[in-house]
């Protein structure tokens, strides 16, 4: 038997014997899963494993990931500028009161971590929450050759959620990697399973489940959607946020993914969801692509998020685009201090950069920023020129 491959005729790299003998490890895993539920799993449940299965989910597991050796490429990965700005807005909140402490949901790298230690050494703490044990390591060990001795000392890596946390909370590119539902109406909603049909993974309807309820009541507020309609739906925001919200006293939390407000999310036009495969830099739509190689991820609903943030006990203080977020954060003065005494090749490359992170037709729409705080009333100028929620 062969990991299942490429059915939507995509041109993908076709990885090593190696890296198809773990992929088939976690596919056994999964088929066994999928027997001890009856024949069905949710997809939820199938990118929890393709993603998070302990050794095995492609990101538990011990493959590159991200940057031009990996399968995508993030917003630290793509420039410092990146940290360089979240520091900025940092430093405005403690400035206001705020205490000088950090922690970051799924470090990635570690990228993000160095460059805001970097420009922000006022800091007197970063935590670091990952559920990957993986990247876990290999941030230790990045960050122990970036940083000087004193800045490295001040990360601390969590197995758990800290009681009563004062200080900036971070999530980049965190919730798109949480597992989301999958739905399709025909003549009413079914939720799409999982079942394994002996070459392959196939989609399976699962009806009357609490994400066809959940559908159904987005449906109701929006307006009908088309028949042959698919989308996603992700039913983390509540617990994940609910849970942060009890473990902070004082704090405010910054999450920067893609996504859009829920009215464009569900959009009539957008009638195939927005689940989206990354393997070594190819997007596709086929999650059932050499499961544990790839990176599965869908976008963010913020309105949901926003929704959830409150009931978990959070006040909104706004959302805004990735691109006016870092511009009101610094980024044309830092990139042009950076510039100064370059040859043009850096020059040109440091607009590279700026162009990727904040353009509209880049990253600077598409990416958002959504600002909650608890026990706290702190100013973001940068939101008031946003769209203001809540
Ligand atoms: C797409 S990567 C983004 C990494 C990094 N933030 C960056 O921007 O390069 C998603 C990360 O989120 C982590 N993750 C996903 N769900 C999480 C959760 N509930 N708590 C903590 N980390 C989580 C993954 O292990 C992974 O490190």
């Amino acid at each position: 038997m062969t990991p299942p491959d490429n059915r939507q005729g995509i041109e993908l790299p076709v990885p090593d014997d190696a890296a198809i003998e773990h992929s088939m490890r976690l596919v056994n895993a999964i088929i066994e899963r999928i027997e001890q539920r009856g024949g069905v799993i949710g997809f939820d449940e199938y990118m929890q494993m393709a993603l998070y299965q302990p050794g095995l989910g492609y990101y538990s597991a011990s493959l590159p990931k991200f940057g031009a050796e990996g399968d995508f490429v993030t917003a630290p990965e793509i420039s410092s500028l990146f940290g360089y700005c979240l520091a900025r807005q940092a430093e405005a909140l403690i400035a206001q009161g705020c205490v000088a402490e950090v922690l970051e949901f799924g470090a990635g790298s570690g990228k993000l971590c160095a460059q805001i230690l970097e420009a922000l050494p006022l800091l007197s703490r970063y935590r670091i929450l990952d559920l990957s044990a993986d990247l876990r390591a290999r941030q230790q060990q990045y960050l122990e050759q970036r940083l000087s001795a004193e800045l490295f000392h001040k990360i601390e890596w969590l197995d758990q959620l800290p009681r009563d946390f004062d200080g900036i909370v971070l999530a980049n590119e965190v919730l798109d990697a949480m597992p989301v539902h999958v739905l399709r109406k025909q003549e009413d909603w079914q939720e799409l399973g999982v079942t394994w049909r002996g070459q392959g993974f196939e989609w399976q309807a699962i009806e009357r489940t609490a994400a066809v309820e959940e559908m159904r009541r987005i449906e109701s507020r929006l307006g009908e959607l088309p028949s042959d309609y698919r989308s996603e739906l992700n039913l983390n925001y509540t617990p994940w946020l609910k849970a942060l919200a009890e473990s902070c006293r004082r704090a405010v939390v910054l999450i920067v993914d893609y996504g859009y407000e829920q009215a464009q999310y569900y959009y009539p036009a957008r009638g195939s969801g927005t689940l989206t495969c990354h393997l070594r830099h190819r997007v596709h739509g086929d999650p059932f692509v050499y499961p544990g190689l790839q990176d599965i991820t869908a976008f963010v609903d913020f309105d949901a998020c926003a929704d959830a943030a409150e009931a978990g006990g959070f006040d909104i203080v706004g959302l805004i685009g990735q691109g006016q977020f870092l511009l009101a954060n610094g980024l044309l003065d830092e990139s042009q201090r950076r510039a100064e005494d370059q040859e043009p090749v850096a020059q040109l490359a440091i607009s590279q950069q700026v162009a990727k992170l904040s353009l509209p037709q880049e990253m600077g729409e598409q990416f958002k920023v959504l600002a909650l705080q608890k026990g706290l009333r702190l100013e973001i100028p940068a939101m008031q020129r946003g769209r203001a929620y809540g």
